[in-house]
């Protein structure tokens, strides 16, 4: 199928937390629009088994379709561990299918020839173990060490950061001895980058934290480069849906996005 430039970027996750994606996309491609899709009406995604990912991602991509999006952008680390290759086959030449985990997994395995790499997530993200197996296939002198944080995301979207409580909580799961010696943690979860710098001053600043954003932007940028679908027209009106609504994720969504977003509810599930 033909592609073209004027088409919009679709990004989907299962909330608010693939907000801090669609911000990276939005700084540096700001001539594209985005539509964006949060699954809150699902929403967590970690704890679900990997089928209802696989079904949920499927029929998502379908709806970012429907709305002629270029990209089907998985903005969600649990769902491109556990979905990607299924959207890929079901969106087959309809759109471009990115996932969060292979542009983190390509720079890591090349920045560092070895030594010992940490990750976090989600229990979906991290029993999935889709991290060290792609990084394993890239470079077999990386050690990985992966640790499930499930408290993380009830822990941001409740507002608790940059104090007591959520520096208590990283350092209970951070400060574990298998991540002595680390050179990098990959923070494999969309919702993690609004506490990066808690992460970062846990490790004195001396461990490279990782996260999807910008890493991710970067590869789409040169995607869309490559195969001539860069828009260059003015920017569009970014529209967001979310398939339960409460006021309450407009106001976090602001936390991930930086700024004010218009959420509509759309639940196709019901
Ligand atoms: N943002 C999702 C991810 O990157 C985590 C949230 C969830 O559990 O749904 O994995």
């Amino acid at each position: 199928m033909q592609l073209k430039a004027d088409q919009p970027i679709g990004i989907f996750d299962s909330g608010v937390g693939g907000l801090t994606v669609a911000h990276a996309i939005k700084s540096l491609l700001p001539q594209e629009k985005i539509i964006y899709f949060g699954d809150t009406f699902h929403l967590p995604y970690g704890d679900k088994s990997s089928e209802s990912v696989r079904y949920y991602a499927s029929r998502i991509s379908d709806f970012l379709l429907e709305k002629h999006c270029k990209t089907v952008m998985i903005a969600c680390n649990t769902a491109s561990s556990s979905a990607f290759d299924e959207v890929v086959e079901h969106v087959a030449d309809r759109a471009i299918v990115m996932n969060v985990v292979d542009p983190i997994v390509s720079l890591v395995s090349e920045k560092h020839a070895d030594g010992r790499v940490g990750v976090i997530g989600t229990k979906g993200t991290i029993n999935s173990g889709t991290y060290e197996h792609k990084i394993r296939q890239k470079n077999t002198s990386l050690e990985v060490i992966s640790m499930a944080t499930p408290l993380f995301v009830p822990m941001i979207e409740e507002g608790f950061i940059f104090d007591d409580i959520s520096n208590a909580i990283i350092r209970a799961y951070l400060t574990d001895k298998r991540f002595s010696g680390i050179h990098t943690m990959i923070l494999g979860c969309t919702h993690y980058p609004i506490i990066k710098r808690q992460i970062e001053k846990l490790f004195n600043f001396g461990v490279d934290i990782v996260d999807s954003g910008n890493i991710v932007a970067n590869k789409l940028k040169r995607t869309l480069e490559e195969k001539g679908l860069m828009h260059t027209g003015k920017p569009a009106k970014h529209e967001f849906y979310i398939s339960d609504y409460t006021p309450y994720f407009e106001k976090i969504a602001k936390m991930f996005f930086e700024e004010e977003v218009h959420l509509e509810h759309l639940n196709f599930w019901k």
